[in-house]
């Protein structure tokens, strides 16, 4: 499994594998209509100015990518000990192969032997996404709270939002 930072000129390459990924539903918030050049130009330059960006090469073609996660400081003052928004994307036919716990572990690893001036990361994660939920549980993220009626549905229900942090061992503050 080959994983690289992300560069500007992955911008082709992260829009198409998050329309293959918004495709499944229950993953990510976003349908695959709302992945717009935009929103992905938008955390791609944040994540490499401010943050980290990490995507997972495909093993037969350079040129696609299998997964691809990032997270950024969200701009203000107060908030710049903290690494937000994060998403991870696994494209489907490759999920249930640990490129996702591969990425986190290596984005976390990261923070903590090379930014000590992050003192936390943060997530959020719908509520019935329960295997997302246990997989960051057993990467040290921690529940923070629940945020009730916070995602619509397709069927027009209600669901929570659960924020979830890790903390960075080694921040110095
Ligand atoms: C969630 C996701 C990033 C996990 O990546 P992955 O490469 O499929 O997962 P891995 O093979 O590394 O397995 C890691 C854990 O994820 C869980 N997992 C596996 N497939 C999953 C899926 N389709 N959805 C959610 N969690 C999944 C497993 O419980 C696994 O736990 P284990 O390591 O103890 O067995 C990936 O499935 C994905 O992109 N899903 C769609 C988008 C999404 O849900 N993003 C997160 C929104 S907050």
């Amino acid at each position: 499994m080959h994983i690289r930072t992300g560069a500007p000129d992955d911008l082709p390459r992260i829009i198409k594998l998050y329309k293959e990924v918004a495709k499944v539903k229950g993953g990510l918030a976003r349908l695959e209509h709302e992945i717009t050049e935009e929103y992905v130009q938008n955390f791609l330059t944040k994540s490499i100015a401010s943050g980290l960006i990490l995507v997972a090469i495909h093993p037969d073609d350079p040129e696609s990518l299998t997964g691809e996660m990032h997270a950024y400081k969200p701009g203000l003052q107060v908030f710049n000990h903290v690494l937000s928004d994060l998403t991870i994307a696994v494209h489907p036919e490759f999920q249930g192969r640990k490129i996702g716990r591969t990425l986190f572990t290596i984005f976390l690893e990261e923070v903590a032997r090379h930014k000590p001036d992050i003192g936390k990361v943060e997530l959020i994660t719908r509520e019935s996404n329960l295997k997302a939920i246990k997989f960051y549980q057993s990467l040290g993220f921690k529940i923070e709270g629940r945020m009730e009626m916070r995602i619509k549905t397709p069927q027009g229900t209600y669901e929570a939002d659960i924020p979830m942090g890790w903390q960075n061992p080694n921040f110095e503050f």
